[in-house]
């Protein structure tokens, strides 16, 4: 089989880059190791930037995510139980929309079925060869048998722990780690959620965030330490961890209830650069994670494939290869004012350390970002997303 770009990893990257191309009339093949169904169970966070939604309209899979997704023009913090609240709208005239990323990614799946363009699920031992060639290759096991994918690049997007990145020969590519002491136990519930808008919550019993995915659904999450066992975790234990860490407005209105999803996350920040080998095209978490405080990686996926779709497009329509020669560039110069906002964000509302200095200099930040508009107005930019 042959295609011009065979894509790794059917997450939103590799589907939304999958998605652009083909309405370019690009051909693209995408290679899954799990099934359409697996890859739909994963809870993952759930704030879309509007450069993003703007990019999913115009690969054309937009119009459940607006007729269901909630827009958000503001962001509540809570701080040891006194809540603030930041406008996006007054300070950047933008908004988020609150929409699940597993919504997303069935949206892109349905879009692409649509165009009848390839998606190979279930593909096991994908490997790379020859993609410092003119000649780039993808070979594969499905149903029972090998098969080859020659292609002109391949796209790897297939998440911080697929092979692609691992196929660039150690020293051509650094990698960039922090790990935190901590981690994020998640729950999703059929309950009303306790407030219209996301409250980030800092208190000295820890980090929580209550958030939601529509009128009757929440997602709560309790900051947590990386030991944890969720079966030590029974929803009566995670509604009496929630509620001291809640201001007294927010804890009267919690609703609780079952959960039908409960998971624990370690945090991380990661990037590997440069995020291009030869014919190889890293997007997405296959180049760089970024803790969930701030909910930017999907957003950053996104932009990734923003650039580089359209230096493909530009590459086969005018023969430019300008932009896959800036690619890397342009998107870590995105990637790394997001891990920056990330890991700011990660370090001014968790608890951190017992150390009581720690904790005077995050009430001292906070301060600051309730007083000050130019704080508040540098917050809700980052927050609603950089422009690419
Ligand atoms: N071969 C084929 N597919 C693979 C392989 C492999 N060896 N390894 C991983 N994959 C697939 C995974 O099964 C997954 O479906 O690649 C996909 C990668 O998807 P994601 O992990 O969702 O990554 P990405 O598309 O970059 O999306 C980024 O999703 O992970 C979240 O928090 C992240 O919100 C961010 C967004
Ligand atoms: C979520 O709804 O899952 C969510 C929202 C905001 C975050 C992280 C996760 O920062």
């Amino acid at each position: 089989m042959r295609t011009q770009v065979a894509i790794i990893g059917a997450g939103p990257a590799g589907l939304l880059l999958g998605q652009l191309l083909h309405r370019h009339g690009i051909d693209n093949v995408i290679l899954e190791r799990q099934t359409r169904d697996h890859v739909l169970s994963r809870i993952r966070a759930g704030v879309i930037e509007q450069v993003t939604v703007d990019l999913l309209d115009e690969a054309g899979v937009g119009s459940r995510m607006h007729r269901n997704g909630l827009v958000h023009e503001g962001v509540q913090i809570c701080v040891d139980g006194v809540r603030h609240r930041l406008s996006f709208k007054e300070l950047t005239g933008k908004t988020v929309t609150v929409y699940g990323q597993t919504e997303i990614t069935k949206d892109l799946m349905d879009g692409r079925a649509a165009t009848g363009a390839p998606t190979i699920y279930s593909a096991h031992d994908v490997a790379l060869h020859d993609i410092c060639s003119e000649r780039p290759r993808v070979t594969y096991r499905a149903g029972g048998q090998a098969h080859e994918l020659a292609c002109d690049f391949i796209a790897g997007c297939d998440g911080f722990h697929g092979i692609s990145r691992k196929g660039v020969p150690a020293g051509a590519i650094t990698s960039h780690e922090r790990v935190y002491p901590f981690g994020w136990l998640g729950i999703l519930t059929d309950t009303p959620p306790v407030s219209e808008e996301l409250i980030y919550v800092r208190h000295p019993l820890g980090f929580a965030l209550c958030s939601m995915r529509s009128p009757t659904r929440s997602r709560y999450y309790l900051q947590c330490g990386l030991a944890e066992d969720i079966e030590a975790w029974p929803d009566e234990r995670f509604w009496e961890e929630l509620k001291p860490r809640l201001d007294d407005e927010a804890r009267a209105r919690l609703v609780t209830g079952p959960s039908i999803e409960k998971s624990i996350a370690p945090l991380r920040s990661f990037v590997a650069e440069p995020m291009r080998f030869g014919k190889l095209f890293l997007a997405g978490d296959a180049a760089h994670i970024v803790p969930p405080t701030g909910a930017k990686g999907l957003n950053l996926a996104a932009s990734d494939v923003q650039y580089l779709s359209r230096a493909l497009i530009d590459y086969y329509s005018e023969k430019s290869a300008a932009g896959l020669d800036h690619y890397s560039d342009r998107a870590l110069a995105r990637v790394w004012k997001a891990e920056r906002f990330s890991w700011w964000m990660t370090m001014l509302l968790h608890r951190i350390s017992d150390n009581s200095f720690d904790y005077k200099i995050q009430l001292a930040e906070l301060d600051y970002l309730f007083r000050s508009k130019a704080a508040a107005t540098a917050f809700a930019e980052n927050y609603v997303g950089l422009p690419y």
